[in-house]
């Protein structure tokens, strides 16, 4: 073979491993229409609605519209179908965004991939699915991002903890699931985890045990250090704690009949020096901690595939949500990271600076028109106080009127008695 050859070769290698794969998108760009490609699941009846909306503020009122939860507390089980595909030798990369706008106090904001054998008018929580992905909030305690894998049929959590956002903007979670077992987790399109699976999830034994024929020599000594067997306690070491306080007396007025035998309080003794222990020396016999030798583990077996799942067909938003109004947008899987990140770029990144001024505009907003309505209502308690007041004054003056005339009368009585006198 020739050096052309063999060049020529490995170009076209490249290219075809170049080659980009799209598997599923959806931006919700052409209004209704997602209805046809999302399907509710009616395995209960009385799921949550997802509306199409782009919500309270956005950065471009089109672009920015996609799935949003409509009715608290409730459940919501809704998927959408592609081509099955494998990810075998490739990358796989799973991406959306999600915003909070509620102010979210407890709900999932992740999404499920699913083997295309999934039913998907069946889809609930037991529903098998391969990967799940993406943010997770309840209370103060729990706001991380999920990433769990089904290997081997058994859910493996990640064992590392991954923080969520927890604010009201719209964020770009990525998942990117290499053939080489290792892994990234971006937000916003920056790494937040790395690694590799083996390591960070449970998916295999250990690769080393402690030998369980291993033990620990009875005549091992670990103690560093030991009591000097030369010291000794001094002759004159033991004291009593407490005494009888040499300083009391026997009060004057003390009757031995009528009060007993006279004694006097116990104090603590300052010659007393506590328990006697030898000075501590350097143990001769010291052997050092014992470790326990470990062997290969006789259950582990490599896997080099554990990242590789042979039918991937859906994907599926299956939750539970206390306050609802999160808005899920910009769905995409692919095998390409540098595609995925340039979709986010253009998607997520062109519109978040918008969204925020915009929600920063109508929150200035809210603060001016709560400012006025501050000034008007205690202006209004102003005016309301100043007329309080004036009714007051009139009722005094009432009151005092009415005095006036009882004294008349009075004194009319006392004018009529000195006329009849
Ligand atoms: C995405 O945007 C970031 C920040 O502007 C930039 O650094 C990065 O190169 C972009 N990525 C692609 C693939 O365009």
């Amino acid at each position: 073979m020739t050096a052309l050859c063999l060049l020529f070769i490995s170009l076209s290698f490249a290219l075809i491993t170049a080659e980009s794969s799209v598997y599923f998108r959806e931006q919700f760009e052409d209004g209704d229409a997602w209805k046809s490609r999302w399907l509710e699941s009616t395995h209960k009846s009385d799921y949550g609605k997802f509306v199409l909306s782009a919500g309270k503020f956005y950065g471009d009122a089109e672009k920015d519209k996609g799935l949003q939860t409509s009715q608290d507390a409730h459940f919501y089980a809704i998927s959408s179908r592609f081509e099955d595909f494998s990810n075998k030798d490739q990358p796989l990369v799973i991406q959306f965004t999600v915003k909070h706008e509620q102010g979210i106090d407890c709900g999932g904001g992740y999404i499920k991939l699913f083997p295309s054998d999934l039913k998907q008018e069946e889809m609930n929580g037991d529903s098998t699915y391969n990967i799940m992905f993406g943010p997770d909030i309840c209370g103060p305690g729990t706001k991380k991002v999920h990433v769990i894998f089904n290997y081997k049929g058994k859910n493996h959590l990640i064992n590392k903890d991954i923080r969520c956002k927890d604010d009201e903007y719209s964020h770009l979670y990525t998942l990117v699931v290499n053939p080489d077992n290792t892994y990234e987790v971006k937000i916003d399109n920056k790494k937040v985890e790395s690694g590799s699976l083996e390591d960070d999830w449970d998916f295999l034994p250990p690769k080393k045990i402690k030998d369980p024929d291993a033990k620990k020599p009875e005549d091992w000594d670990e103690r560093e250090k030991i009591g000097d067997p030369d010291d000794k306690k001094p002759e004159d070491w033991d004291k009593p704690e407490t005494i009888p306080d040499p300083d009391a007396k026997k009060p004057d007025d003390w009757d031995e009949e009528m009060d007993g035998e006279w004694e006097p309080p116990m104090v603590t003794n300052p010659d007393y020096k506590g328990e006697w222990k030898p000075k501590q020396i350097d143990n001769p016999a010291y052997k050092g901690k014992w470790v326990h030798p470990e062997i290969d583990n006789p259950e582990y077996t490599p896997d080099s595939e554990i990242y590789k799942y042979s039918s991937i067909g859906v994907i599926g938003l299956d939750l539970w949500q206390v306050k609802s109004g999160t808005i899920f947008d910009n769905f995409l899987i692919t095998n390409d990271p540098k595609l995925a990140e340039e979709v986010g770029n253009e998607s997520w990144g062109a519109t978040k600076d918008a969204e925020k001024k915009m929600k920063d505009s109508q929150e200035e907003e809210e603060r001016k028109k709560r400012e006025e309505e501050d000034k008007k209502r205690s202006e209004e308690a102003k005016d309301e106080a100043d007329e309080e007041d004036k009714d007051e004054e009139d009722e005094d003056e009432e009151d005092e009127e009415e005095e006036d005339e009882e004294d008349g009368e009075e004194e009319g009585t006392d004018s009529k008695l000195k006329d009849e006198l």
